[in-house]
C-alpha cells in the first residue's frame, strides 16, 4: 500500500534575525531561531529511502524537523516515513525518478518548495541528498549507458534539485544544504570510475555552491562515509566479510547532525568519517 501523505501542520512565521548559534531544546529538538517554535521547519531526504537515508531523516526528525522522504521505493519509502512519525514529527514521502528531469520537476512541485513558503508549510531548513547508485566495472568494460544513469543520478540530479532549493533555503536561512559523498569524492579505486567520477564530481558542486550561498546563510557541506554497513557497502568484498569493521548508518546520520547544529558562525564544508578498524 502507498505510503499516506501527511499534510504539514501549518505555516511558520520566516525567520527574522540570523542567529549565530542553533541552541537544542532540553528534549534534543532544535527550537525555532526565530519564533521559539519547536519545530525548526521542514527538511527533505533525497534517497530516503535506503538505510542511511532512513536513519538521517529519523535523527532529523528528532531534531524536530517535519520530514520529506524522497525515493523510488514505495515499500522502503513507507519505512522511513513510519520511523519518523514515531520520533514525533510529521512526515511524508514523495516518489521520484532522478534520472528523468520531468519525474524530478514534478517532485519538486509536489514537494511545493518555494519563496515564500506556501501557506501550510513550513520553512525549508535543511536538504539531504542521499542518493546514489553504484557500479563495479574495470573501466574498458564498463556499460556506458549504465555509466550515464549514475552520472545522472548521483551528480546531475542533485545539480538540478540543488538549483531548485537554494532559495527557498536561503529564505528561511540559517539552513543547510548536505550531500552525501564517499571516501571515492577524494581517492579512486579501480573497477569504480563512474562512481568515483559521479563522486568527485558531487565534491565540486558542493565547495562551489558553498561559496555562492555562504553570504546567504545557508551552510554547503559534503558529508563523506567510508563503507557504511548498507546498500552498497554490504555488497563490497569487506562487507560480505567483516561486516562488523564498517560504519553504521547511525554514524553517517550523527555526522549530518554535526552539520545541521553547527553554530550558525560556522560551516563544516566537509566531514570525512572512516570506520576505527580497517575494513
Ligand atoms: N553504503 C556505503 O558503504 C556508502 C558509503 C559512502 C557513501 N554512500 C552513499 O550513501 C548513499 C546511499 O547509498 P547506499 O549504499 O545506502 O545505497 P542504496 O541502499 O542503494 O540507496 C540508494 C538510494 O538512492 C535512491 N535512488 C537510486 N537511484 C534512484 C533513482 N533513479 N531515482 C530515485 N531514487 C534513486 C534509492 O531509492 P529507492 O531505494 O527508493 O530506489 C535509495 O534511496 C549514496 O549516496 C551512496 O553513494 C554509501
Amino acid at each position: 500500500m502507498p505510503p499516506r501523505p501527511v499534510e504539514p501542520t501549518g505555516p511558520l512565521p520566516s525567520a527574522g534575525d540570523d542567529p549565530t548559534t542553533a541552541p537544542e531544546l532540553a528534549s534534543g529538538r532544535l527550537p525555532d531561531a526565530a519564533t521559539g517554535d519547536p519545530r525548526p521547519g521542514r527538511a527533505v531526504v533525497v534517497g530516503g529511502s535506503s538505510a542511511i537515508g532512513r536513519t538521517v531523516a529519523v535523527e532529523l526528525a528528532g531534531l524536530g524537523y517535519e520530514i520529506e522522504v524522497w525515493g523510488r521505493d514505495v515499500g522502503r519509502l513507507a519505512a522511513a516515513v513510519t520511523a519518523c512519525r514515531a520520533a514525533g514529527v510529521a512526515a511524508r514521502s514523495c516518489s521520484v525518478q532522478l534520472e528523468q528531469p520531468d519525474s524530478v520537476r514534478a517532485a519538486l512541485a509536489r514537494s511545493g518548495i518555494g519563496v515564500p513558503a506556501p501557506p501550510g508549510t513550513l520553512p525549508l531548513r535543511v536538504v539531504v541528498w542521499a542518493a546514489g547508485v553504484f557500479d563495479w566495472a574495470p573501466a574498458d568494460e564498463g556499460d556506458p549507458d549504465i555509466w550515464s544513469r549514475l552520472l545522472e543520478v548521483n551528480l546531475v540530479a542533485a545539480a538540478r534539485v540543488t538549483t531548485a532549493v537554494l532559495p527557498a533555503l536561503a529564505a528561511a536561512a540559517p539552513s543547510a544544504l548536505v550531500y552525501l559523498g564517499s571516501t571515492a569524492a577524494h581517492l579512486s579505486f579501480p573497477n569504480n570510475a563512474a562512481y568515483v567520477a559521479s563522486k568527485h564530481g558531487l565534491a565540486g558542486l558542493a565547495e562551489a555552491v558553498f561559496l555562492d550561498v555562504r553570504d546567504r546563510g545557508v551552510k554547503v557541506s559534503l558529508v563523506s562515509p567510508g563503507l557504511v554497513a548498507a546498500g552498497a557497502g554490504l555488497r563490497s568484498p569487506a562487507g560480505r566479510q567483516r561486516p562488523e569493521t564498517l560504519l553504521d548508518p547511525a554514524d553517517v546520520a550523527a555526522a549530518v547532525r554535526f552539520v545541521v547544529t553547527y553554530p550558525a558562525r560556522g560551516c563544516p564544508t566537509l566531514v570525512r568519517v572512516e570506520p576505527q578498524r580497517s575494513p
